[in-house]
């Protein structure tokens, strides 16, 4: 950290895929311990936001710093490295191997032992504990010997958020989690990322639709339209303002927005 608590910061990032304009003068701060979501309507560039945070694209101008070092010019994996996680889609997961080994090959990558065949036992041991804990953290306690690809959706997303996990990020890049799974697995999710955030040493970033989600949890929310950020503030600050209601046409959101509320007890703050 550099002594401000800003713990990730773009200046003037932009991405242009030929013509298009897909994230345009983006500047943000991210302060360290927060829950930040990022909205906006299809298209509005959040996933390619988060690309470039993660170093999956680099940007046609900008830059991106965490903790103070300009990382722009970091590979994905070495801004892994350094702390910057990025939620895997589940294509990423082996699904022919168990939900343990996932994990734990997960971990030992953190331990810069990659599948590595030949290990001491002790190493080894110590890599599958961490597996064992982090799964009991993520609700997937008992799980651990299952075929991952066997598992139910709402199963696999919690997979997903412990392998993040394995790596010991301290900023986590969460899109759309609760995406392609049944309602009523969504609160399973919500609630190990709730407990991630109770940790104080985890800052989440999360793009999701779903605005009881966005609203019942977040610290901060960033408005994306057409790649431009159109607002930030306070969940009750966003639901409240006006350019943000119209940027999302016909106010798709702006009865979730204030259901979300009142359901929180947030109407009026
Ligand atoms: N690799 C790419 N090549 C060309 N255009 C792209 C590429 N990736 C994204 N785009 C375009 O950039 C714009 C922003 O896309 P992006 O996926 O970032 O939006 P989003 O906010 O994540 O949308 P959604 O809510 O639907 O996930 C869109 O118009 C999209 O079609
Ligand atoms: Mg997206």
């Amino acid at each position: 950290m550099t002594g401000n608590g800003i713990i990730l910061e773009t200046r003037h990032l932009r991405k242009d895929f030929q013509a298009l304009r897909a994230v345009d003068d983006v500047s943000i701060q991210v302060r360290q311990g927060t829950f930040h979501s990022i909205i906006g309507p299809n298209g509005a560039g959040k996933t390619t936001l988060f690309n470039l945070l993660s170093g999956t694209l680099k940007p046609s101008e900008g830059e991106v710093l965490f903790k103070g070092q300009d990382i722009t010019r970091f590979s994905d994996t070495r801004r892994s490295h350094l702390g910057i996680g990025r939620s895997f889609q589940i294509t990423n997961i082996f699904p022919n191997l168990t939900v343990l080994e996932n994990v734990r090959i997960a971990t030992q990558s953190r331990g810069h032992d990659s599948l590595k065949i030949w290990m001491h036992y002790g190493r080894y041991r110590q890599y599958e504990e961490r597996a064992r804990e982090i799964l009991a953290e993520v609700g997937l306690a008992g799980r651990e010997l299952q075929i991952a690809g066997l598992l139910p959706h709402g199963d696999q997303r919690k997979l997903e958020i412990a392998i993040l996990m394995a790596t010991e990020p301290e900023l986590l890049l969460l899109d759309e989690p609760t995406a392609g799974i049944s309602r009523e697995e969504v609160p399973a999710i919500m609630e190990v990322i709730g407990r991630i955030k109770a940790r104080s040493d985890k800052t989440i970033m999360l793009v999701e639709h779903k605005m009881d989600i966005v609203m019942g949890t977040s610290d901060v929310i960033t408005v994306m339209h057409l790649g431009n950020v159109i607002a930030e503030g306070t969940p009750a600050e966003i639901a409240g303002n006006e350019t943000v209601q119209n940027a999302y046409l016909g106010g798709l959101y702006k009865d979730a927005m204030r259901e979300a509320l009142a359901a929180d007890g947030r109407e009026g703050e």
